[in-house]
């Protein structure tokens, strides 16, 4: 059987018959009335707020990545399965302090599509003043229908200043900035992202998932590993069910390791969890939200792309960061990050990737990708797995003195703020 990729005014992906469409193979039942397969228990949907989707799947916020132009690739693939957009979908973090400071392009980006419903924007910030004045101004300007906190971020000048995965050592700071986002945000839900803790010494998603449950967080999203991890190694579900178990009156979100539809119900069966945060896994395959609305829906249909498909998804891709940009030049420079990793596994020679890697234009763009062999055949295995970030643990830096205890110096305190300068990555 054969999904249709057609382009209509507001999506990229529609399921229709047409011989002269790209087609996308999906080897089981039709996406609009997916099958249950039997014993599959009833359709998951998660709650945030007042907000309910039909797939408990949340885009991860990545910097540099999860801009409009790649949220709304990432829904239209999960409105192919699902009666909504098959999801959450949150924009990449942005400082609180470049809000309350008004920079131009910061509110561009937590200002979102009117195809973005529910708008997911997710928050960082240090200082619990400016994240409340910053919560304030984004309802005032009626920006977002749900709040993320970014107490994740592992990336050394953060932490160095006691930001990022570092600050919920500091129950108290951490319980003044949820707290002071609930209130500011009303009746706009707030959600938390966290890591496990520092280190193995230093675990902290108990105490913040209990405080955040306690202050009016309305989820609270675990990235199975420490600081010290960085992306290595494999995250620990067990955490994301011991979190589970102990937070009982809010969501619980998943996030770590899911590469495919089959990981993400793993997850929710091993952990218990409401829903999955999904990152890496979509990078260079937006389609995977169609995987994953599919999965939760009971259906074994699953898109597998050739690489004509891929070349249209990456030239759909292409056209959303123009559109995002508002400038051609500047959307094709930052669609270059994403080829290789929609070619990993690919027959896409390296020269090839090199001049895909250079182009400047959409003209140039069609150019190439005209080039690949369109019948090429989804790859299998070569494709899934891990992909984008990984490396190797390292030391968590943190401001001298910082894991002494859980309180926050006036010292540490006075130089918090430079914890929020010119950041990026969580
Ligand atoms: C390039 C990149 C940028 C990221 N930026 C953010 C961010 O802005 N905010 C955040 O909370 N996490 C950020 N993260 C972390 C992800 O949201 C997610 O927690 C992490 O990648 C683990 O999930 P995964 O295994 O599904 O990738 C980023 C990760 C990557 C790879």
């Amino acid at each position: 059987m054969h999904i249709t990729l057609a382009r209509t005014p507001d999506r990229c992906v529609e399921v229709e018959q047409s011989s002269t469409m790209t087609t996308l193979d999906a080897p089981t039942s039709p996406p609009s009335a997916p099958q249950r397969s039997s014993g599959t228990p009833a359709r998951r949907t998660l709650t945030i707020g007042p907000h309910t989707v039909d797939t408990p799947v949340v885009l991860a916020p990545m910097a540099g990545i999860t801009n409009m132009a790649f949220r709304l690739l990432c829904r239209e693939f999960g409105a192919l399965h699902s009666e909504d957009d098959g999801g959450l979908f949150v924009s990449e973090m942005v400082t609180t302090r470049a809000l309350v400071e008004d920079h131009a392009e910061s509110w561009r980006l937590v200002t979102m599509g009117e195809r973005e419903r529910p708008r997911s924007v997710q928050l960082y910030g240090v200082d619990p003043a400016t994240v409340r004045r910053a919560v304030e101004m984004i309802r005032e300007r009626d920006l977002a229908d749900h709040i993320d906190l970014n107490f994740g971020c592992p990336v050394p000048k953060v932490t160095r200043r006691g930001g990022g995965g570092i600050l919920p050592w500091k129950t108290e700071l951490f319980t003044r900035i949820v707290r002071g986002a609930v209130e500011a945000a009303g009746d706009v839900p707030v959600t938390v992202k966290t890591r496990i803790g520092i280190d193995e010494d230093h675990v902290t998603y108990r105490d913040a998932g209990l405080i955040a449950q306690e202050v009016g967080a309305a989820a609270i999203a675990l990235h199975g590993r420490t600081v010290t991890q960085h992306y290595s190694g494999q995250a620990n579900w067990d955490a994301i069910a011991d979190l589970k178990s102990l937070v009982t009156g809010i969501p619980v979100l998943g996030n770590g390791d899911i590469w495919s539809a089959e990981d993400a119900l793993r997850m929710v069966e091993q952990t218990g969890c409401d829903g999955v945060v999904v990152g890496r896994g979509c990078q260079g395959r937006p389609w995977l939200f169609a995987d994953l609305a599919a999965g939760f829906a009971g259906s074994d249909a699953r898109v597998r792309p050739t690489l004509g498909e891929v070349a249209r998804i990456l030239r759909r891709h292409a056209e959303l960061l123009v559109e995002f940009f508002e400038d051609e030049g500047r959307g094709i420079r930052d669609l270059r990050k994403h080829v290789a990793w929609y070619f990993k596994g690919y027959p896409v020679g390296g020269e090839m990737r090199h001049r895909l890697a250079t182009m400047e234009s959409l003209e140039d763009l069609d150019a190439k990708l005209a080039e690949l062999d369109a019948d090429s055949p989804y790859p299998g295995e070569a494709v899934e797995g891990p992909r984008g970030r990984a490396g190797t643990p390292k030391r968590a830096v943190c401001p001298q003195g910082w894991m002494d205890s859980r309180e926050i110096t006036a010292d540490i305190a006075a130089r918090l703020h430079e914890a929020e300068l010119s950041v990026s990555g969580g």
